[in-house]
């Protein structure tokens, strides 16, 4: 049997007509890039998670980009963030001449341990931006609680996330600002590139908006230097569609992740997720010291897996010239040798699964 690690077709096919029809009204409208479709998704999403405003971006990069120039954030300021996370969320700190400040992870969740964020904080720190990664909201009430005190803003990087609360709350309601990513492999997830930036701030959103637009607040008028950064009407129609059933993929990954907890709590170390927390499982991300024979093994028979993230950010060749060495954040560099996420999209039916879990069991003779 083949269980592909993400299988897009199996999505796609039983929406094909609605997400087409869908596509053919932007087409015979002829407005392509913001407009009535652009509105319509941003009104939708920030109902959905419970912000007052939205602003679809190109993808999430610039989204975190765009919060960060918001925020004030240029040369030599400092943010803290997690080395263990994709290259994008601190990519950006750099990009704006300013210096990622690594703070190492919760062994257990894999978010930024917020215990070790304090000492992090010099006079310097502009920003705190944690990521919840693989669908698991990070320690936001802590988080804006150190941030609050200290008058650091917070931007959160919920590229992974949306849908999962914290709390009770959604993920994007915490910080000054929310990012999305809606690439083509997240839980909600467009026909390309598209992100979005959410916040409840009325300054923080004119201003986001003036960002994507040249640095614009009114056409041809430009307060600043800004970005072309604008959603497409296409991809805002296409996750219209999509946002319908997020809930229900959402619960369907939740099922999948329970099934597979049950089937290898006792071979391997199982996701862990808070109490407090509700994860949408963007990866569901099982940790073993025999990782690389496991996943050889699974690829020999017919599994795809991937591994999120092989090399933590502060060994990167990129991130050299920060200074960091081998043993400086231990947990993060542990993680990177022992973790392993098995496929879970929404589609994968109870014949897979079990395959999934047995051949895991077999890899350990149980
Ligand atoms: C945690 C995290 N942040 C940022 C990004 C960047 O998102 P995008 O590809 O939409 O630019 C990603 C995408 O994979 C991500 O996983």
């Amino acid at each position: 049997m083949k269980v592909p690690f993400i299988d897009l077709g199996r999505q796609h096919q039983p929406m094909k007509k609605e997400i087409l029809g869908a596509i053919e009204e932007v087409y015979d409208s002829n407005q392509f890039i913001l407009g009535a479709k652009v509105k319509e998704f941003e009104e939708k999403i920030a109902a959905y998670v419970g912000t007052k405003y939205a602003k679809g971006v190109s993808n999430c990069t610039n989204a975190l980009l765009i919060s960060l120039r918001v925020l004030g954030v240029g040369k030599d300021d400092e943010v803290i963030t997690t080395p263990f996370t994709f290259i994008a969320t601190a990519e950006v700190i750099a990009i704006l001449g300013a210096k990622p400040v690594f703070c190492d992870i919760d062994p257990r969740t894999y978010n930024m341990d917020s215990k070790k964020i304090a000492a992090a904080i010099t006079e310097r720190t502009k920003v705190i931006l944690p990521v919840h990664l693989y669908g698991q909201v990070a320690d936001m009430e802590e988080i804006m609680e150190i941030a609050r005190s200290r008058d650091i803003k917070v931007i959160e990087d919920m590229a992974q996330a949306i849908g999962a609360t914290h709390k009770g709350k959604q993920a994007g309601v915490f910080g000054d600002t929310a990012c999305i990513s809606f690439f083509p492999t997240k839980n909600l997830n467009a026909l390309g590139d598209a992100g979005m930036i959410l916040t409840s701030d009325p300054e923080i959103d004119k201003k986001t908006h003036a960002y994507r637009v040249h640095g614009a607040s009114k056409k041809y008028y430009h307060d600043f230097i800004g970005y072309n950064d604008r959603l497409d009407a296409v991809q805002a129609a296409v996750l219209t569609v999509k946002l319908k059933y997020l809930d229900d993929w959402n619960a369907q990954r939740r099922d999948i992740a329970n099934k597979y907890d049950d089937g290898l709590r006792d071979v391997v170390e199982i996701p862990y997720v808070k109490p407090e927390n509700v994860s949408i499982y963007h990866q569901y991300t099982i940790r073993t010291d025999r990782r690389d024979a496991l996943r050889q093994y699974l690829t020999d028979n017919g599994i795809g897996t991937s591994i999120h993230y092989p090399l933590p950010l502060h060994q990167q060749e990129a991130f050299t010239y920060l200074g960091y060495k081998l043993g400086d954040l231990p947990e993060s560099e542990r993680a990177a040798r022992e973790v392993l996420s098995l496929p879970i999209h929404q589609i994968l039916n109870n014949e897979e699964i079990d395959y999934v879990i047995s051949t895991i069991r077999a890899f350990f003779k149980k």
